[in-house]
């Protein structure tokens, strides 16, 4: 089987085309950084106009490096939630013209299967060992935080443990990036300039720590960050912004480390996954791998080009959705709530 994946739920426009086994035959992501960085943040409007102009030459090269045409392919997946609205329907039109031309089966993919499928994802080098169901997945991106227990592949089957009640880690490292105008996004920059700080000269606590919960909270730190900064103004220099960087991330990190093993000794799962854009923090990969080891479970890590968003990952959990029968038709939405968390289930009487 093989899948073309459209992704344009945020500020990436991606393209690619993924075997059933997960394989990468291409890969293409155009990422609209350069148009945002200006404004410090994603403009809604702006992303899903570069996604209008970017999705067709994207899709164009993601077929070529596959060496393939559209009518060859089994079918086409495409992330219809969560996300920014008018950019999802961007990915979501043109993958239903593709699928209506080339008379081929349709499949909407929640962007959060996506990142939590995206261990079983081969590029080859530096690929994670494939875990064995149930196992326990930390889902860390600018959009969402929160730690599933996942029982198969299919929605349903996906038991969300714990969650962030107001930000999620990713938006905390781009907010914290921006009060040091550090740029956008803050995540890569904050993980660089960590390395250099030292994390025990600066004092964060992140909230709801020490709390047996597996619920998170990341926006009291952030706060106690705009004190720091609003306090030291006119003198900051290098070195302390970097151990402000070192003291944000060991503080973020270090929750989101024993909250996840945490989780994996309650569910007595072996394996435990991690997934989403702050996934590629080199700190939380240390920490969740050390932590792991100690406790005997196995720390399953995909490498950074498929921790970010890709479209890869949307293809391959699109061949999963494929291979287990389903299909979409005209009637395919898109929508900003995933159907993962906990209210959206509620809503729809699924647990
Ligand atoms: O999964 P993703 O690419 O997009 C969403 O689905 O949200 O995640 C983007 C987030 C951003 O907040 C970005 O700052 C963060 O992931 N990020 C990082 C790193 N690389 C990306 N955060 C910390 N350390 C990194 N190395
Ligand atoms: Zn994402």
């Amino acid at each position: 089987m093989r899948v073309l994946g459209l992704e344009s739920s945020c500020d990436e426009t991606g393209a690619a085309v993924v075997d059933g086994e997960g394989r990468v035959l291409s890969d293409v992501v155009q990422s609209q950084v350069a148009v945002h960085a200006p404004y410090g943040g994603v403009v809604p409007e702006l992303a899903a106009r570069d996604h209008l102009r970017n999705i067709g030459p994207v899709v164009r090269e993601a077929l070529a490096r596959a060496g393939t045409r559209l009518e060859e392919l089994d079918g086409v997946a495409v992330t219809n939630r969560p996300g920014l609205v008018g950019a999802l329907l961007v990915g979501v039109q043109a993958a239903k013209g593709m699928a209506w031309a080339a008379n081929k089966p349709l499949v909407g993919v929640d962007h959060l299967m996506g990142h939590v499928l995206s261990v079983f994802v081969r590029r080859g080098e530096g690929d994670a060992t494939p875990p064995r169901f149930p196992f326990v997945c930390l889902l860390v991106s600018g959009g969402h935080t929160a730690i599933y227990r996942v029982n198969a592949a299919r929605p349903e089957a996906i038991v969300e443990l714990g969650a962030t009640r107001d930000d999620a880690a990713g938006e905390a490292f781009d907010k914290v990036a921006k009060l040091l105008c550090l740029g956008y996004p803050g995540g890569p920059v904050v993980d660089r300039l960590a390395g250099t700080g030292d994390p025990t000269r600066v004092k964060l606590s992140p909230p709801m720590a020490s709390r047996a919960s597996l619920e998170m909270s990341f926006s009291g730190i952030k706060t106690q960050v705009a004190r720091l900064v609003a306090e030291r103004a006119g003198r900051r220099d290098g070195a302390w912004v970097a151990d402000v960087c070192a003291s944000f991330q060991a503080a973020v990190t270090g929750v989101l480390a024993r909250k996840v093993i945490e989780a994996a000794m309650r569910e007595g799962v072996e394996d435990v996954v991690l997934g989403g854009g702050v996934a590629a923090n080199a700190e939380l990969r240390r920490r969740v791998r050390e932590l792991g080891a100690a406790r005997g479970l196995r720390v399953l890590v995909p490498p950074l080009a498929s921790c970010t968003d890709n479209a890869a990952m949307i293809a391959y959990a699109g061949a999963v959705r494929l291979s287990q029968g389903e299909r979409d038709g005209w009637d395919l939405v898109a929508t900003s709530r995933t159907a993962l968390d906990r209210k959206t289930r509620k809503g729809r009487g699924a647990r």
